[in-house]
């Protein structure tokens, strides 16, 4: 475990990273006995005249401290909450704010919360607050189970939209009444906290590839497949969508999301909330943040590679009537690495202005077209020219390829898990 640093230097930084070392329990269950327990491997990458530091090793693992059941939402190319944790620990103290700008799923926030530091939250995907908002005010298993119980199901009430393929009729209509009560609500402006945790529970169950979900066995939840393709798949598999109790399954995901939450992280989260902020705006543009107020960013960008957010989301849009066209017309879907490198750079400048002297950012940028394009090193030079003073290249390994040799080999047969994250500090 990552010790307090209450009074960061670069230069305890350098030496956390330099001599780091998981905890030797961690060492039994990972990859790092490949190792033969090495400590960090370093080295230096020559980029615009400037000698960069590049740590790698395995510094955090997925089984490591076992996440809180609470970030389990799926979200596409989600990171895992122990990467926020490893740099809100090294880089934050307790009350620092804690920003995550391209906020996904919320695991920065959420992590950061349960951490005792402030967060804002942004994202140009409404759907990102819808999931992540509520988790800050955790409610207790009963709160559930009796609002859902005033809510009225009308067994008549049918989807505007053909939803056959994927919901069993009487399914289908919980769900058409559940989505009216809640846009009841929020018309009304009477949606609460418990309101708004069904829906994100509700929208994280609609579709996916267990009992567990509303629907027939279709793909995973964060990539809602088409009505035509749902209709192949269920003529493949001679499947047809059998009865699900919506009521029955909201109940059991808020269980599975609470079952290792504390009091006192709930506390914690609480608290946290109560001075949030959660925004749906364009990274580059977010006046609703005062300037050098934040003490740290931890993200991940949205990549060269395109994920097909209308695909992805359509149904999810669907249940919380947010017009998915509108959505992709907003977010920034850049297939060439210079519309790319443009809009990080205005982002960046974003960044510049609302975080403090002496704070970070943390900028994940996963494996890219197999590693042909390296895109921790594009952002070097773009912080650069910002103003930050580039800290390092930080790489964590995991699951990598079987025979290779971990130290050997090149960065592009790094294990798809790789993480690669430009740390930055605002001088
Ligand atoms: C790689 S994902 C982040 C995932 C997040 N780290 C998590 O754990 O869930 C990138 C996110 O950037 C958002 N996004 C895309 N363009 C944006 C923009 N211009 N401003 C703000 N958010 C944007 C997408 O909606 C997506 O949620």
């Amino acid at each position: 475990m990552v010790s307090e640093i209450t009074k960061k230097s670069i230069s305890t930084i350098h030496e956390y990273l330099k001599s780091f070392k998981l905890d030797s329990k961690e060492k039994k269950r990972n990859y790092s006995k490949k190792l033969n327990q090495k400590s960090t491997k370093i080295d230096y990458l020559e980029i615009d005249g400037k000698k960069i530091i590049r740590y790698t090793n395995e510094f955090w693992t997925s089984k490591q401290r076992q996440a809180a059941s609470i970030h389990e939402i799926s979200y596409r190319a989600c990171f895992k909450a122990q990467l926020p944790r490893f740099f809100i620990q090294l880089l934050t103290k307790a009350d620092e704010i804690v920003y995550d700008p391209f906020s996904g799923r919320g695991t920065t926030v959420i992590e950061a919360g349960i951490m005792g530091r402030r967060v804002i939250s942004n994202d140009i995907n409404p759907l990102s607050e819808i999931l992540t908002a509520p988790r800050f005010f955790v409610p207790t298993i009963k709160e559930v189970e009796e609002r859902l119980s005033e809510i009225k199901v009308d067994y008549r009430s049918e989807a505007e939209i053909d939803l056959s393929m994927f919901y069993h009729k009487k399914t289908e209509a919980e769900i058409v009444s559940l989505k009216n009560y809640l846009k009841e609500r929020k018309e009304k402006n009477e949606e609460d906290m418990i309101d708004k945790w069904i829906r994100m529970v509700a929208t994280n169950r609609l579709s996916g590839h267990s009992k567990g979900f509303f629907s027939v066995f279709t793909l995973p939840p964060n990539q809602a497949v088409s009505q035509e393709r749902q209709k192949k798949i269920n003529e493949k598999r001679d499947q047809v969508p059998e009865y699900r109790e919506v009521k029955k399954l909201i109940v059991r995901k808020t269980k599975a999301l609470q079952r290792n939450i504390t009091k006192e992280e709930k506390v914690k989260l609480a608290e946290a909330g109560k001075t949030a902020k959660f925004l749906t705006s364009d990274a580059r543009k977010t006046p609703e943040i005062e300037d050098e107020k934040v003490s740290l960013i931890v993200t991940s960008p949205p990549f060269l590679d395109v994920v097909q957010y209308s695909k992805d989301n359509w149904l999810r849009c669907w249940f919380n009537d947010i017009d998915v066209k509108e959505i992709e017309k907003k977010i920034t879907i850049t297939r060439k690495l210079d519309e790319w490198t443009k809009v990080m750079k205005e982002a960046f400048k974003e960044f510049y202005r609302i975080i403090k002297p002496g704070g970070y950012i943390a900028f994940e940028v996963g494996e890219v077209r197999k590693g042909k394009i390296k895109l921790d090193e594009e952002v070097v030079p773009i912080g650069i020219e910002i103003g930050f003073e580039p800290v390092g290249i930080v790489i964590n390994l995991q699951e990598f390829t079987k025979t290779a040799n971990i130290w050997g080999i090149e960065n592009n047969e790094y294990g798809t898990n790789t993480n690669r994250i430009v740390l930055f500090e605002k001088k």
